[in-house]
């Protein structure tokens, strides 16, 4: 089963006993790799402290929807994208009942709202409670929705009555959660990923580069692979650890990454091209240091190989997604590149909003291809790659 390693866990305590599990919960999610930030309802304060959750997560606890200072650090909304998972542990009937309504006037509520991440929920409570037909009501509407109802475990209750409404256990949850990450969508399939700049040498201390940080292309491998792809990530030079399962291919030029891509492109079944490419590379790459004796010095560029085009042009070819960085007019712009480089999808994204894109943890993208347009929510880049490798998925099961 997969890790959570840089998986980032929004763990939502709501009022009961089990809520002293939670602390233990942390711990197990952490060991797992997680990163775990936590909201507390006001009657999960009355169990269990945010000081003690403040402790073993390592980030401050957030209780309150209209708290200014908290708001101004990390507001409900920031939270919402930061998370890659929401998991209420434990979820009290009343929450379940507030979460089926879509209520958002508390925090945790509003979150949930809020975010295009999965939500998993551990019910906790008296068995009769779980057993009352408001609370299986609100429990199959959450699970139709496609919220992941983990648990209750059956024996003796806090109460004194014994049956089905026990939190599950903290390892047992974490391994749920491990396998929420985790599909066979992409079983049998193999997928290709280019991610990162690209360095194009002047002399052998100087080069032409970009800003891509590689984060979005980092992602998506880790989402093709807890897909099941078989995955390769084809990466310019980056300050990221590789992904775990993912076998990568470490390579400095657009020459460099177009010998990598034909060489691992070979009976794959899908090739994403998220590396930003320069698109001209020195026309003389000097043996020798170039030495400052001239005032003015010229410099001849020659333009490089267009990886994704010639991917897409080959006899057998992958289903070959591309990306449009756009400032204007961003349908119009990625719908060309769909055409001129004969993509079967481009995921564009508008460069001139500073808070995606580059280098940014959130992106805000939409998916074109022949005869359709999809507009996707802002969201974390960790979240926006589950969504679409999800949606390449079944467009080659098609
Ligand atoms: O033409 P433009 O650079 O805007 O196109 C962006 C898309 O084309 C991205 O998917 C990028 O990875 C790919 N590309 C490429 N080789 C190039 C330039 C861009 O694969 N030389």
């Amino acid at each position: 089963m997969g890790s959570l390693v840089n998986k980032h866990v929004l763990m939502g305590v709501t009022g009961g006993i089990a809520a002293y599990k939670s602390a233990e919960l942390i711990r197990q999610l952490q060991k797992a790799g997680a990163t775990v930030r936590v909201i507390m309802t006001p009657a999960a304060q009355e169990f269990i402290t945010p000081l003690t959750l403040q402790a073993l997560s390592g980030y401050p606890v957030h209780t309150a929807l209209l708290d200014s200072a908290a708001e101004a650090a990390m507001g409900h909304i920031e939270l919402a994208r930061w998370a890659d998972l929401i998991l209420i542990a434990p979820a009290s009937a009343d929450f379940l009942a507030r979460l089926c309504h879509g209520e958002g006037g508390d925090l945790l509520g509003a979150v949930c709202l809020a975010s295009s991440c999965t939500i998993a929920v551990a019910p906790a409570m008296n068995q009769a409670m779980w057993a009352n037909a408001s609370t299986q009501k609100n429990v199959n509407n959450l699970n139709s929705r496609g919220i992941k109802i983990i648990g209750p475990g059956e024996g003796y209750q806090a109460c004194g009555d014994v049956g089905a409404g026990r939190m599950e256990e903290p390892d047992l949850i974490t391994d749920q959660v491990k396998a929420l990450f985790t599909s066979n969508l992409l079983d049998g399939k193999k997928v290709v990923i280019t991610a990162g700049p690209t360095r194009e040498a002047l002399d052998p201390v100087r080069y032409i580069s970009n800003h891509s940080s590689g984060k979005m292309g980092y992602a998506l491998a880790v989402a093709a692979v807890e897909a099941g792809a078989e995955t390769i990530l084809i990466s310019g030079p980056v300050n990221l650890q590789a992904p775990e399962r993912v076998t990568i291919m470490h390579v400095v030029s657009a020459q460099d990454l177009l010998d990598a891509s034909l060489e691992a492109v070979v009976d794959a079944d899908i090739f994403i091209a998220a590396a930003a490419v320069a698109d001209y590379r020195p026309a003389h790459n000097a043996h020798q240091k170039i030495k400052k004796n001239d005032d003015n010095i010229s410099l001849a560029l020659t333009k490089n190989p267009d990886i994704v085009a010639t991917i897409a042009s080959l006899e057998k070819r992958p289903f070959t997604v591309g990306f449009a960085a756009e400032t204007n007019d961003l349908e119009n712009h990625a719908r060309k590149k769909l055409n001129n480089k004969k993509l079967d999808l481009v995921i564009a994204n508008d460069v001139s909003n500073q808070s995606i894109g580059f280098n940014s943890d959130d992106n805000q993208v939409t998916i074109i291809t022949n005869d359709s347009t999809e507009k996707l929510p802002l969201m974390s880049k960790g979240t926006l790659a589950i969504h679409l490798i999800r949606h390449l998925a079944s467009c080659v099961s098609k």
